[in-house]
Parts: C-alpha cells; structure tokens; sequence
C-alpha cells in the first residue's frame, strides 16, 4: 500500500525508506549484497571516504507511469557513468550488471514509496561507493562499500517550473584534466561554498565557466545547461570537465527524433548568451528547469522567455522527455526499465 505522504509537497530532500542495498569489496572481490533496514554506515575512522574523500556517487529515478507500471529510466547508462569514475578515483567497479540488478532491488523492496502517477514526485535512487578500510598515506583504499538508498523527491528548485536565475561565480568547478566529467563527491565538495553564496545573493545556482579561459560556458553545480537560438536550435556546451548528463543526452536525442529540431553539442561562448532565446538546465534532479536570467557580474542576460513560464522548446522538450519516462509516448529501445 502507498505509504500516507503527501506526495504534492515534497521538495528535493532526504526521507528515509524501508530497504536499501549494501555489498561489499574486500580481497579483490564484491560479496554477494544485501538489501538492509539498517541507514547507518560503520567504517573506520581513517576510511579512505573521510580522509582523501574517495567516493563517488550517481542519481537516477524511478517512475510510476499511465498505466500504473514502475519503471527506471536508462539505469545502464548510470551503471557505466559510475564504473567510469570508480576507474579515475582508483576504486573497484562494480560490476554495470549488477548495478541494474541492485536498483531493481531497491526499488522493488521500497515500492510503496513510489509516488502516484501525476502526483510530479519521484522516487530518487542514490547509488553511491567509498573507500571503507582504513588509510593514512594518500593512497587508494583497498575496500569498498557501495550502497544504493531511495528517497520520494518533487521538483529539485522551490517553485517548481518557475524560471531561475544563475550567477558567474567567481569560482571554478573542474580543473582542465581534472575530475570534472565523473561523479566524484570531491566536485561538489568544492561547490558547497560557491552554492551558499549564490543563495545569500539570491541566486538560485552557479553557471560555471572553462577554468582555463574563463569565457566558454560549462555547467552548474548539479545540472548539464542546454540554449536554444532564435531559429529553434538546441545548443549544449561540449567540453571535457562537464559531466556527461543523461538527461542531457536523451534531450538532444528527444529534439531531433521526436521535435525534428537541429541539436549542437559544441562550444558556447558567454557572450553568444545575448543570441539565444531560451536557456534550461537539465540533469535527473533538475529535470529540465527554465532559466530567466543569468548574471555574469556587471552583465545581465534576460533571456526572451521570460521570468514566467518555460520558454516554448524547453516545453515542447520537457513534455516529451516526462511523457517517454512517464509511458505517455513510446520510448526508444531500451531507454525504459520495467521494475513491477
Ligand atoms: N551535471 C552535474 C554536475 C550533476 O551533478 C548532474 C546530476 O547528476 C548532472 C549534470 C545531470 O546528469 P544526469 O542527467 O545524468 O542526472
Ligand atoms: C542528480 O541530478 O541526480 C544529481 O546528482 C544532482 C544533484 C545536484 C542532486
């Protein structure tokens, strides 16, 4: 049975569930994982995680959809995201299959916290792994916990669909050669600060800039951005210290097969921002939430959508994208995974 939440209010915030996964990595190999009723976590005081912040983490979400089945959405391509940045933050991958398997698992064992169909809530699975055995030279931890929670979420920014406004900060996100394109907890560490800020100055997120230049746009501190020009194009910012979002690929796919739009992945300079009509960040948590204005010190960007409502491809998008997850429309090949 449902669970007795009010779905409608939930914001983007932590609510402990029933069941979630646990294995564990020790003499070169992953036990066999179980699901637990048990939230903490015991380690070492010297565990790599609270030493050198070995860990990384991914996002995805399931979904209850019009025909009251509860799927996930391209859980493969979370599974890949993470074995990548288990490799460059020198940690065990586990195995992209039984990741899928585990998020199946949690989901399963948590079902009655999947949000009704058109209550805009979500169930939000947070998979995530750590250095757990105990180091004090900087070196990689030889063991490794991985763990995958669920937590029913709503919109990730107050208010919804209501457009936002991003600063430049003054701050970098990801060093050229750096972390940026996986999902370590060290790149959010480092945007705590820049985020507090941005919020004490009424700012709803940071648009980072290239490190290296400083004039091409990158991303937030949680979401991919995507423009729009004048003559309908999609246009998201290529470079190597983004991370590569899911949401952000399927957009591109979402606006040429199904829109028939032209989609750029290239690079996006911060002056060509005056140029575009529409501006979205995407992401799992973010879904796609319009931006009004972005502010980049003495410079203002108004975007012509406006501080209202979403602009008329972000729409057109956003209603594809949630109609595919939510079974409204048919989904490319293997996009959708059918959990119960
Ligand atoms: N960029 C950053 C920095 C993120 O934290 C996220 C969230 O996962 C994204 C982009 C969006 O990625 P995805 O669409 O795979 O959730
Ligand atoms: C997600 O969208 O899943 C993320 O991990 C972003 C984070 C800011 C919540």
């Amino acid at each position: 049975m449902a669970k007795d939440i009010d779905w409608g209010s939930l914001g983007f915030s932590y609510m402990q569930t029933d069941y979630r996964y646990v294995s564990n990595y020790k003499d070169g190999k992953w036990d066999d994982g179980v699901l637990t009723e048990d939230s903490n976590v015991v380690i070492n005081e010297s565990a790599g995680v609270l030493q050198y912040a070995q860990t990384c983490f991914e996002g995805l979400k399931a979904y209850r959809t019009i025909d009251n089945k509860v799927v996930c959405f391209r859980p493969d391509m979370n599974a890949k995201r993470m074995a990548d940045s288990a490799k460059r933050l020198e940690m065990a991958v586990f195995p992209e299959d039984r990741f899928v398997d585990a998020v199946v698992k949690v989901v399963k064992a948590n079902l009655d916290y999947v949000p009704p169909y058109g209550s805009g809530a979500t169930l939000y699975l947070r998979p995530y792994m750590f250095g757990s055995n105990a180091v004090i030279g900087v070196k990689p931890a030889t063991e490794f916990q991985f763990r995958i929670f669920a937590t029913p979420v709503g919109p990730y920014f107050k208010g919804g669909v209501k457009p936002i406004t991003l600063r430049v900060p003054d701050f970098d996100r990801a060093a050229p050669r750096g972390t940026g394109h996986v999902k370590a907890g060290l790149n959010y560490a480092m945007s705590l600060h820049a985020i507090v800020d941005a919020h004490n100055q009424g700012y709803s997120e940071n648009m980072y800039l290239d490190s290296a230049t400083r004039t091409k746009v990158e991303e937030t501190g949680g979401a991919n951005i995507i423009f729009v020009t004048k003559d309908n194009t999609v246009v998201t910012p290529k470079s190597s210290t983004i991370l590569p979002s899911i949401t952000r690929r399927s957009l591109m796919y979402v606006a040429e097969k199904y829109l028939g739009l032209k989609a750029e992945e290239r690079e996006v300079y911060i002056d060509e921002i005056k140029d575009f009509k529409e501006c979205a960040l995407c992401g799992t948590a973010a879904v796609l939430s319009p931006v009004g204005k972005i502010v980049d010190h003495d410079k203002t960007y108004c975007l012509p959508s406006g501080m209202e409502k979403s602009g008329e491809i972000t729409q057109k998008l956003y209603d594809t994208l949630t109609g595919i997850q939510m079974g409204r429309l048919d989904a490319p090949e293997g996009w959708i995974k059918v959990i119960a």
